[in-house]
């Protein structure tokens, strides 16, 4: 008699995981991404790209950094009645409230890459954003572990930018205590803007040019540095971090005006929320995670991925361009 019952037990079981499961083609995915420069379009088609090879439909709102116009992108995705919203937050704080919107609404929601505080995020995914910190700073203390450093940190709204910082000051701290190493400027630079990173680097050279390097906490930034330092005729003489490995950027790095940038595998992590999307769309269920973060309110299943490279110009071939993720021609010109 048991026996009987286990087996209907099983059965009932299992009809009910097989009909609760939502058939792809019903899926309605959405994408609400806040910044919007080269590494972020080929993070959004990646996910596109996945989504309709699984048949699952799509709806990508961009909002070019402005944060009023991703809440109201992200509620009218909300009330598109998408199963699954994929957010990178223009601010992390503010769209905690956001996300409260959407579980009140049976909506899930995935931060990409960017941590979303104190609310019931779903998952989280992203790099190891304190060891791409780590690299650049390694890289360029490699070169010169004396000297005066400048600092130029991301956002303050983008949490990404507190991990990055962490991971700099693991390698800097030392060398500081040590009295090797002076950090003579230290500046957050709102949205990533490359023409405020301008800004100040050119005043600070206004007044000094005794800098011996300057970690640039991605790309964007390093482009302004980049500009500020041609127009003192410093180029090349004053070492140079970043990351996203972006097509002006590894240029820059072939042409000797940029020292490295740190390559993310990013079609991993479009992949790896492609699925976690997919299975929490199809019927709810939480894909182990690797490990939480703490938010703020809960600890959040996630995925941080390792993978990422130092890129200079001696492996950029063997990187980038080997990858597929840049092409040689356009990175190394006539050379
Ligand atoms: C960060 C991201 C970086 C960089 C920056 C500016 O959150 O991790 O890769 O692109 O945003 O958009």
């Amino acid at each position: 008699m048991k026996n009987l019952v286990y087996k209907l037990l099983s059965l009932v079981f299992l009809f009910t995981i097989l009909f609760s499961c939502k058939p792809k083609d019903q899926i309605k995915i959405g994408i609400s991404l806040g910044p919007l420069h080269e590494r972020w379009e080929k993070d959004r088609d990646y996910l596109v790209k996945n989504f309709e090879i699984k048949g699952a439909k799509v709806i990508v709102k961009e909002a070019n950094n402005d944060e009023s116009l991703q809440k109201t992108q992200f509620l009218d995705l909300v009330k598109a009645k998408v199963d699954v919203i994929i957010m990178v937050a223009v601010n992390s704080q503010s769209a905690g409230a956001l996300v409260q919107v959407a579980k009140n609404n049976n909506v899930k929601v995935i931060a990409y890459d960017r941590l979303i505080k104190n609310c019931d995020l779903d998952y989280y995914v992203s790099f190891d954003n304190i060891k791409v910190g780590e690299l650049q700073a390694d890289y360029l203390t490699r070169i010169t572990p004396q000297g005066n450093y400048a600092i130029l940190g991301g956002s303050l709204k983008d949490y990404n930018s507190i991990l990055l910082r962490l991971g700099q000051m693991n390698i800097l701290q030392p060398l500081i205590t040590r009295n090797d190493i002076h950090v003579v400027l230290d500046k957050n630079v709102d949205n990533w803007d490359a023409d405020i990173a301008y800004s100040i680097i050119n005043d600070y050279l206004k007044q000094s040019t005794d800098l011996d390097a300057i970690i640039a906490s991605n790309d964007m930034i390093a482009k302004g540095v980049c500009k500020a330092l041609m127009e003192h005729e410093l180029c090349g003489k004053i070492l140079v971090s970043g990351q996203d490995a972006e097509t002006d950027a590894c240029k820059r790095i072939v042409e000797g005006r940029q020292t490295m940038t740190v390559y993310k595998y990013i079609e991993s992590l479009a992949s790896a929320t492609t699925n976690i999307a997919l299975s929490l769309a199809e019927n709810g269920s939480l894909p182990y995670s690797q490990t939480t973060i703490n938010n703020g309110k809960i600890m959040v299943p996630s995925i941080q991925l390792p993978n990422m490279i130092q890129v200079n110009k001696e492996n950029m071939r063997m990187t980038v361009i080997a990858d597929g993720y840049l092409d040689e021609k356009v990175v190394f010109g006539g050379i």
